[in-house]
């Protein structure tokens, strides 16, 4: 393990705080939005980085680290329920060696002298997403998401319009939960995306899934059950979790056992005796990958024995007695043709690979990303070379290697200035990105940020997509939002190709977007690091522009007033007035960068003046906390005690969600006691009182009944 470049405790607390909060947010956009932003290898860059400061800072390790996670936490709209049993992740092996060092271990492990044989089960690793199904009486009773990997969401409605997974299992113990992958078909998702964009009213806003695994978690994880049947869904089991009586002693006669059930098992689950059998199998596998028709990434070897799978039990949140072998990367040679570069809405200028079109595991690649000024210097790239490119499960493929690398030539030339505005274009201290510093006068920024602030995730201004907003702006109807607003049916109809209907269509468009959600008027501002969800922290936290206003003025107000103290260090000096930023900002999720960022734009005069301009033409809505009708809706309600299935902090959110009120203390003024175990104290002064007092169980039907 590298270590850390700064080793100073309170730049890593800042660091992991960050890193908390952009790793949550990149699982919020992979897991819930199913719209990455960066390459798996970005977000690993990301998490190794975590764990490195982690490794050196264990007292710094927050109670909300990404290690602690597994995936993301479950989206907010799907009921969350807790697994009877933990879903587990697995460990990678990428090399023949580390699948016989697995092995190793697991003799180590379990003393076994070497002529005892260690069996194993290979399988493919399908690219899906993991869910567990609950079988009670053989009836098909609940089916979740692996969520965090302790709780997960309720797809049960979802899940019962998949074909494959029979809603009936005959001679089935009396409790069985299968675990399997619901996944797409490639062909299927083809076709899914083509239809998306057949349908869509507008077809620069449609739909589109970057990968076969997204569409496969888009669609299985709608509150509207009616859009997943219609989308082609299928799964395949790997495991089971928790299980009143299992069917076999080995891993091959149980998934033998779920297979005569009518739950679909992979047809290329064998049982291989030993560590060469294992890779022969892994080959075998890979040299099939491209013929089968849905996405793998490697090989899952699992000890066949379920007595010392027991033994081995887990370590973390994978167990011993299973490894992923994964696949290498999918890469391909061609011919880098040219570099441009694109200004984006922050002014950040992103270096675009344009290749000679060349095909990686089955998809025609013309474009990569080649990040910032310094991947380039890195791969030594100019137009003209050699290069291989890579495409690994991810959304955006990599150039991996420049054959045509001559170091003579130095570094290309990243341009000094922006190719949109000619501003002068810098590089942040301590940043990558290279930004143009022409801000607002800059016209791909300014194009950007109103098509930002027109799109799907921000105001979503039906029709008003990039075509309309560039030539909007071109001819100088729109400058900023707030000419959106001014704009009239009598302008457009003075345009080319446009009718009454169109026109009429625009104008209603965007007068049904006056009163906003306040999350999605602030995300449409557009300011550097507030994205949805943070947008959607400061709404709730904040409720109204109002309450934003005061406490934005506030903080600006702070920031102006800290001043470094006798004899401190700029960087302890800087620490310092950071926190005091994120205090004032008092946000959960929000930390120095993007408090910063948040800062920043309201200084700016120009800011506030498109703001208050945009503020006399639209009126964004407060936010009301939605409470659920209930009986304890408007009751004051008390926990106490060791809550079993619920944390306290899950506890305190169905009960607000409920429009119930928490109280600490039980006084005359409470209505409703919940114990758990060893409730003491508050509970008897309860029953004295006279007060309603119930389990858990009672409150976990509560929740369930309310609507
Ligand atoms: S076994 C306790 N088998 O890969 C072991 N997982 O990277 C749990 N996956 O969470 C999983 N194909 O969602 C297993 N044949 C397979 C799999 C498989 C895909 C997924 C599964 C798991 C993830 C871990």
């Amino acid at each position: 393990m590298t270590a850390p470049d700064d080793p100073d405790p309170a730049a890593a607390a800042a660091e992991l705080a960050s890193l908390a909060a952009e790793i949550a947010r990149h699982n919020a956009l992979y897991h819930a939005q199913d719209a990455p932003e960066i390459s798996d290898a970005d977000y690993d860059a990301l998490v190794r980085r975590n764990a490195e400061l982690e490794a050196a800072f264990p007292d710094l390790v927050r109670a909300d680290s990404p290690s602690r996670l597994i995936g993301a936490a479950p989206s907010g709209h799907l009921a969350k329920v807790a697994h009877a049993r933990p879903m587990l992740s697995l460990d990678n092996a990428f090399s023949d060696e580390e699948v016989a060092e697995f092995v190793a271990r697991v003799r180590r492990f379990l003393s076994l002298p070497e002529s005892e044989p260690v069996a194993l089960t290979a399988e493919p690793k399908i690219d899906g997403l993991s869910c567990s199904l609950r079988y009670e009486e053989g009836v098909l009773v609940q089916a979740l998401t692996r969520g965090d990997g302790q709780t997960g969401e309720n797809v049960t409605a979802n899940v019962a319009t998949i074909g494959d997974i029979p809603q009936r299992i005959e001679d089935a113990p009396a409790v069985f939960e299968i675990r399997g992958e619901v996944y797409m078909d490639k062909a299927d998702f083809a076709a899914l995306n083509a239809r998306l964009l057949a349908e869509a009213v507008d077809p620069e806003k449609a739909r589109q899934f970057a990968n076969p695994r997204n569409a496969a978690a888009g669609s299985l994880r709608q509150k509207d059950a009616a859009i997943t049947a219609a989308r082609p869904l299928r799964f395949l089991a790997h495991g089971w979790g928790e299980a009143s009586a299992v069917p076999g002693d080995t891993q091959a006669a149980v998934m033998a056992a779920i297979a005569g059930w009518g739950v679909p098992v992979s047809d290329r689950l064998t049982r291989v005796d030993d560590v060469a059998d294992a890779l022969a199998q892994y080959r075998a596998i890979e040299a099939a990958r491209a013929d089968l028709p849905f996405d793998i990434d490697g090989v899952v070897y699992k000890l066949d024995r379920l007595d010392w799978q027991r033994r081995l039990g887990q370590v973390g949140r994978a167990p011993r007695w299973a490894i992923a072998h994964k696949f290498p990367a999918q890469k391909a040679q061609t011919t880098l043709r040219a570099i441009d570069i694109q200004v984006g809405r922050t002014g950040k200028l992103t270096p675009v690979a344009r290749l000679e079109p060349v095909t990686v595991g089955g998809v025609v690649v013309t474009n990569a990303t080649l990040h910032n000024a310094d991947e380039i210097g890195r791969l030594n790239v100019w137009p003209g070379d050699r290069v291989i490119l890579q495409r690994a499960g991810d959304v955006i493929p990599q150039i991996v290697e420049n054959l045509s690398r001559d170091e003579a030539r130095g570094a290309w030339p990243f341009p000094a200035a922006c190719p949109e505005c000619g501003s002068a274009a810098e590089r942040e201290i301590g940043e990558v990105d290279i930004r143009c510093t022409g801000g607002l006068i800059c016209p791909a920024q300014r194009v950007e940020r109103l098509r930002h602030f027109a799109s799907r995730h921000a105001l979503d201004i039906e029709g008003l997509g990039i075509t309309n907003v560039e030539s909007f702006f071109r001819d100088g109807l729109i400058q900023s939002p707030a000419d959106i607003f001014r704009l009239t049916k009598e302008t457009l109809l003075a345009r080319e190709r446009w009718a009454e209907v169109s026109a009429g269509n625009l104008i209603d468009a965007i007068d049904a977007k006056r009163a906003p959600p306040l999350d999605r008027f602030l995300f449409a501002l557009g300011i550097r690091h507030v994205g949805e969800i943070t947008a959607r922290d400061l709404a709730r936290r904040y409720v109204s522009m109002r309450g934003l206003a005061v406490m934005i003025r506030h903080a600006l107000a702070i920031r102006r007033r800290t001043a470094p103290a006798p004899a401190e260090t700029d960087r302890k000096f800087e620490i310092r007035r950071q926190k005091a930023v994120v205090a004032a900002l008092d946000t959960p999720g929000i930390g120095p960068e993007v408090a910063e960022a948040i800062l920043d734009f309201a200084a700016e005069a120009h800011n506030r003046a498109v703001v208050f301009d945009l503020l006399r033409q639209v009126a964004p809505q407060d936010v009301v906390h939605e409470t659920r009708a209930s009986p304890v809706t408007g009751k004051t309600v008390v926990f106490t005690g060791r809550l079993e299935t619920l944390s306290r902090d899950e506890a305190k959110a169905q009960a607000d969600a409920l429009g119930a009120k928490v109280a600490s203390a039980v006084s005359g003024k409470t209505d409703l006691v919940v114990v758990g175990a060893d409730a003491g104290a508050k509970r008897r002064k309860a029953e004295e009182l006279g007060i309603t007092v119930i389990d858990e169980a009672g409150w976990a039907d509560i929740v369930a009944r309310a609507h």
